[in-house]
């Protein structure tokens, strides 16, 4: 192998640049030639693609975002797409591939590894939604960023005596609203896996009213999808009295510097993906389980199941009476 590619794809994470930092001084340090393409799967079947020096990657290691930036293609999960990619690939004499991004990134890679391209897919998404690892890469910093935000809506919700209904990101996904309740010491954590209990919700904030209590914060994930947190706001005005209001946290969340946490994981991911490319083993998603680095096959580790953390969600219940 004398040449690889390197891209990132889907939403993107903080510590995607770490990752790419790794990829890029990890190949040149073992003797390939690094190439980075732009824009995802758009960008390699456009042709966007330029060689990486030491220096191309050089004071990224702290920034949010992605210098390779992303995109996401209809057209690349096409068959004609696939081809244009392989042609691109052939071209520009990519012998492996590192793919950073989430499951769509990697049923993309997935793809092209079935066409008998080497591919390492490298675990880059805010949403902590991969069941094969422990942790994606930008979930560490986004639960800081969530709880930062909690502390500070506290502050007035509290001065106000009302209730906080904060909406965070995950997709079908509640792992950044659970630890980031946890954390951040919510009254309630609504997420898809367990749905929304109106009833019990309206219940607890009565309760612990009566207990003096003069706030509360619930934490949202987007991917609840039965009612809106602004329906819910209204339903617990409705049953309770109790002012509320709503802040949808956004592409806040995406953005700012990686917590260590996810610098670190980043850099050990990116060089281990390189390694496995040059050892001859690629058609893989590295990862992180029990501390320890992992790689699963790509068809297997995608369809590991997710398990919700059952524990951290009742402790967050009971420490929030
Ligand atoms: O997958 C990452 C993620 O941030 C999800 O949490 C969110 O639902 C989605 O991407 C938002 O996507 P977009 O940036 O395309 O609006």
């Amino acid at each position: 192998m004398k040449t690889i590619g390197v891209l990132t794809s889907g939403g993107d994470s903080p510590g995607m640049n770490a990752a790419i930092r790794a990829v890029v001084r990890y190949g040149i340090y073992s003797g390939v030639k690094v190439l980075g393409i732009k824009e995802g799967f758009k960008g390699l079947m456009e042709g966007k693609i330029e060689e990486m020096e030491l220096s191309s990657v050089a004071n990224i290691i702290q920034r949010g975002g992605t210098i390779l930036r992303s995109a996401r293609s209809d057209e690349f999960m096409t068959d004609r797409g696939k081809e244009k990619a392989l042609n691109i690939l052939k071209v520009f004499n990519i012998d492996g591939l590192v793919v950073i991004g989430g499951d769509g990134t990697f049923r993309g890679a997935l793809d092209l590894s079935k066409l008998g391209v080497p591919v390492i897919g490298v675990p880059g998404t805010i949403d902590n939604d991969l069941g094969y690892t422990d942790y994606t890469i930008g979930f560490d910093t986004v639960v800081n960023t969530v709880v930062d935000a909690i502390g500070k809506i506290r502050d007035t919700t509290e001065s106000h005596g009302r209730a906080s209904i904060i909406e965070v990101m995950g997709r079908r996904c509640g792992d950044i609203a659970l630890q980031s309740g946890l954390a951040g010491g919510a009254d309630s954590v609504i997420v898809p896996e367990v749905g929304l209990d109106e009833v019990n919700i309206c219940k607890k904030l009565i309760d612990s009213r009566n207990r003096g209590k003069r706030h509360s914060i619930i934490i949202f994930a987007e991917g609840v999808g039965d009612v809106t947190p602004y329906e819910l706001g209204d339903i617990i005005k409705k049953n309770t009295d109790i002012d509320t209001r709503v802040t949808i946290l956004g592409h806040l969340q995406r953005g700012g510097s990686p917590s260590a946490f996810d610098r670190t994981l980043a850099s050990r991911l990116g060089a281990k993906a390189v390694q496995l490319l040059l050892e001859g083993d690629a058609g893989k998603l590295v990862g992180r389980r029990n501390g320890v680095l992992v790689a699963e096959e790509i068809e297997i580790g995608l369809s590991m199941e997710k398990v919700f953390d059952e524990e951290t969600y009742k402790l967050t219940d009971i420490l929030s009476i």
